[in-house]
Parts: structure tokens; sequence; C-alpha cells
């Protein structure tokens, strides 16, 4: 099977990004989720991105970015989005008990050959597609934000994957312009894994007072070559995310490493989620600018 039309589940960052992505590349895309604002909030995020990264670039033409914004359609109906749908991509929140409801959901209302794939960062995959009767035709697709513009797709293989299927999403990452990498599944896959511990000794050296935040992002970027520092990537990503992710690789792993940094859990009960409310290692002004923040003195 070639996959011609994909439902994207979940319109928050990556959602929005992986429908974005899809659509430029030609495939015919639905957005699906329960909230029609956040659907409409959406699709004026990716008329922006579009307006502003490729067309005032010069990347594609406006009539190009115009069939891009035709190529999508928006669902609050979730039968509706995945009935006759070849991959489904699932990026809702990360949350085990309603990503096993959803699939099982979904299972009974497409037809047998639609694949179905999880985005999910940290869960097991097996686990969710063990709520489906489709155990053969479930996969992870992992994308990294911005889905538009990061390269790697992690495949992530759950028990029972068909060669099949591996290699259908394999050629669709490809048609996307991503690299896939595949990986076993396992907590944290490859990226997330060594994310975490990068996240947790750039906390720590923050809180020890060994180097203040920007401090580590100037020596990582500097001196390791990383396009962001760890701290500005934690802002980037959101310390209610990072304290999630790291529980749910603990849950699994139980190895003193992978214990989520305690200054993320005391910014996370003191508000400071990151860039998205502009509180993070850093203060983000209106104006575009940031300044670093006082943290737990
Ligand atoms: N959509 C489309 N294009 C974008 C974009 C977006 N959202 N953001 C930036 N771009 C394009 C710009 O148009 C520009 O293109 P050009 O070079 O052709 O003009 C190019 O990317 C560079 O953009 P900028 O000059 O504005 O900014 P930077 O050079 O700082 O790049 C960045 C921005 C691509 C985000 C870069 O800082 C970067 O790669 N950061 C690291 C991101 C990262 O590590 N992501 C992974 C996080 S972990 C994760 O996602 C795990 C998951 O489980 C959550």
């Amino acid at each position: 099977m070639k996959i011609q039309k994909v439902t994207v589940l979940g319109s928050g960052t990556m959602g929005h990004g992986i429908a974005q992505v899809s659509a430029m590349k030609g495939f015919n895309v639905t957005l699906y989720d329960i909230d029609d604002g956040m659907l409409k909030k959406a699709m004026a995020i990716i008329e922006k991105n579009i307006e502003k990264h490729f067309v005032a670039k010069e990347k594609i033409t406006r009539e190009e970015g115009d069939a891009i914004i035709k190529r999508l359609n928006t669902s609050t109906d979730l039968k509706e989005a995945v009935k006759d749908t070849d991959l489904v991509i699932e990026a809702i929140p990360e949350n085990m008990e309603l990503k096993k409801k959803v699939f099982a959901e979904m299972d009974s209302y497409c037809p047998e050959k639609t694949i179905f794939a999880s985005n999910t960062s940290v869960l097991p995959v097996t686990a969710i597609a063990g709520a489906t009767n489709r155990k053969d035709k479930c996969v992870g697709l992992h994308f990294f934000n911005p889905a538009v513009v990061m390269k790697l797709v992690e495949v992530v293989k759950p028990i029972g994957i068909s060669e099949e299927t591996l290699n259908i999403v394999v050629d669709f990452c490809k048609q996307l312009g991503k690299v896939p990498v595949k990986v076993k599944d396992v907590p944290g896959f490859i990226v997330n894994r060594l994310l975490g511990l990068l996240y947790h000794e750039a906390a720590q050296i923050v809180l020890e007072g060994t180097a203040t935040a920007e401090e580590v992002d100037t020596a990582m970027k500097l001196g390791a070559g990383h396009p962001m520092g760890p701290c500005e990537l934690a802002d980037f990503g959101g310390f209610d995310i990072i304290v999630n992710a790291g529980d749910a690789v603990y849950q699994y792993t139980h190895a003193e490493k992978d214990a989520v940094n305690i200054l993320y859990r005391k910014m996370v009960e003191a508000g400071r989620l990151g860039r998205k409310n502009g509180k993070g290692f850093y203060d983000y002004n209106e104006d575009g600018t940031k300044s670093q923040a006082k943290l737990f003195d």
C-alpha cells in the first residue's frame, strides 16, 4: 500500500507541524481535535508559518502555499476523520489511558488497511498497540520540534509490527523529506533517552552554581556545536513536558540517572513552563529579547 491520505490526531505543536509537513509534501491531510477552537488556532499558525518561512522567502509561490492549505481539512468527528484514511498519526496528550481509548475507538472505524502511528515521545508503543486488533499495523513515528524543520523521525518498532508496515512508514518518512531511524520500543527511544540526561545535568550545573544557564548554553553551542544550548532547549520544549516525559521513562527504568531534576518540578510548581508562557531559565520579553531568570535562589 502507498500512503495517500493522512489523518493527524491532536492539533498542538507537534500535531499541526506534522500536518503541515505532510500537506507540503502533497498528502491530503485531515487534522482532528476534540476542540474546534484549537483547530482554528492550529490552521492560523500553519498559514502564518507557510507565509513567513516559505512564501516570503520565495521558497514556494503564493499559489503553492494556497494549494498546501487546500490539502488540509479539519474535523472534530473522529469517525469521520479516520474512516477512509491510509495512515493515522496520533499526537494527542501523553496519557496512556487516553491513547489506548482513542486507538481502540479508531480500530472499529478504520478499514483493515489503515496504519496507526503514535508520535509519543516516551510511552511504550507496544502497550498503545495492545488496545487494537491490528498490532501488525501499529508503529511509533516520533517527530521533532519544529516538525517542519527537523529532519529526523524515529521509527519505533513495537512487538508484533509487520515488515510490510515498517517498509510503508519508512517510505512515507522519506517522502516527507525526513530521515527515518529505526529503534526498538524502549523508554525514550534514542533522542529523548539522551536528552533527558542532558536536561538533568544542565539543571544540576545551574542549581549547584557551577555556571549560569547562559554560560551552559554558550558552552554547549560553541563547544559541542548544538544549535540551542540545553537550557534554551528545555525552555523550547517546556518544563511540564520534561517532567511528564522524564517521569514516564523513570516509571519503566527505575534508574537513578533518569530521575527528573528537582529544578524542573519546582519551576512547574511555580508556574514557569518555559517559552510557552515566557518564563523558563530565561524570561522572554514581548519584543523578542530574553534575559536570565532568577531561579530557586
Ligand atoms: N517552520 C519552518 N521553518 C522554520 C521554522 C518553523 N517553525 N523555524 C525556523 N525555520 C527555518 C527558518 O525559516 C530558517 O530558514 P532559512 O535558513 O532557509 O532562512 C531556518 O529554519 C533557521 O531559522 P532561524 O534563523 O529563524 O533560527 P535558528 O537558526 O535559530 O533555527 C531552529 C531555529 C531550527 C529551531 C534551531 O534553533 C534548532 O534546530 N534548534 C534545536 C531544535 C531541537 O533540538 N529540537 C528537538 C527538540 S526535542 C523534541 O522535539 C522531542 C519531542 O519528543 C518533543
